[in-house]
């Protein structure tokens, strides 16, 4: 199993482990942080969710070959799919998330981040959202909440060209909270998360909901809209090219387009 999941000391950790693809996510992944997310929220036990990842990466985003092969209404094209439950999980979790971002974090790596409340980022962390690049649109939100953090123009550096985010840069624009060195970045943010164990769960559960109620309906109908045609776009030539240049770690050839 590439997800490991324990609660220990009032905090559910989901910790991504695929390191040997660089915690890319299958559909599996995904239907396994969403059991966890649901269980977390269930559990009065738990206090807060903390998600990390591996030493030297948090993930690399979606399993690129997934994307090539899920039949369609599996993989990211279908409201019903495990990658847009694991996005109404995380949007639906009324306890606080913390994320420990342990290294480069592409993708839903990052746009996750974005609907997460605290983030912490090791300083050896890489945070890009190389969608376009990748033939595809933003999902989970992104091209709604990232323009609305940074502004049209730095948003479009990091949606439209994919550059990458220093960790400083993730602090400067509101993605995180702090940078931490890459030792200490999973135990800083497991003692933020249980710091909640000595905090009153219903005024916290109450609280989070206040600061993201007004929001909620926009995410949720941006996701809608984002996944329609990301859902078309998953079968343009343009992300085949981009795809297949992946694997065969060569530079994608957009020039017939
Ligand atoms: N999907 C599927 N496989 C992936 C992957 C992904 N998102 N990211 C990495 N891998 C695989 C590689 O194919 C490689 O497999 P191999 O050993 O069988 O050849 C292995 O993981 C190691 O990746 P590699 O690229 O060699 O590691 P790196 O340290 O040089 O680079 C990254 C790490 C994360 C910067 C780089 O892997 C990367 O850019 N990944 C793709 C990110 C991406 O575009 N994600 C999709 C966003 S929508």
């Amino acid at each position: 199993m590439s997800i490991k999941t324990a609660v220990l000391n009032g905090v559910a950790t989901i910790e991504i482990a695929r390191p040997e693809k660089k915690n890319a996510l299958t559909v599996a992944m995904y239907q396994a942080m969403t059991d966890a997310l649901v269980a977390a929220k269930a559990d009065p036990t738990v206090r807060a969710v903390m998600i990390t990842g591996q030493p030297g990466v948090f993930t690399s985003g979606n399993d690129i070959e997934d994307f090539m092969t899920r039949a369609p209404g599996q993989g990211a094209d279908s409201m019903d799919s495990p990658v847009f439950k694991f996005m109404h999980a995380l949007l639906d979790c009324d306890k606080p998330v913390v994320a420990a971002v342990t290294g480069a974090a592409i993708g839903i790596g990052t746009t996750m981040l974005l609907h997460c409340d605290f983030v912490y980022v090791s300083d050896e962390a890489r945070l890009a959202l190389p969608f376009v690049a990748l033939g595809l649109v933003p999902e989970f939100a992104s091209s709604l909440v990232v323009p609305q953090l940074m502004g049209h123009r730095r948003a479009a550096e990091k949606l439209l060209l994919g550059d990458p985010f220093t960790p400083e840069q993730a602090v400067d624009c509101g993605i995180a909270n702090a940078v931490l060195p890459a030792a200490e970045v999973v135990n800083h943010a497991r003692r933020v998360a249980e710091r909640f164990n000595a905090l009153p769960p219903g005024a916290v559960r109450e609280a989070k909901q206040l600061m993201r109620g007004p929001q909620t309906e926009a995410l949720l109908k941006t996701i809608r809209v984002e996944a329609e045609i990301f859902g078309r776009r998953l079968r343009s030539p343009e992300a085949m090219e981009a795809f297949q240049a992946f694997f065969q770690k060569r530079r994608p050839d957009f020039s017939k387009f």
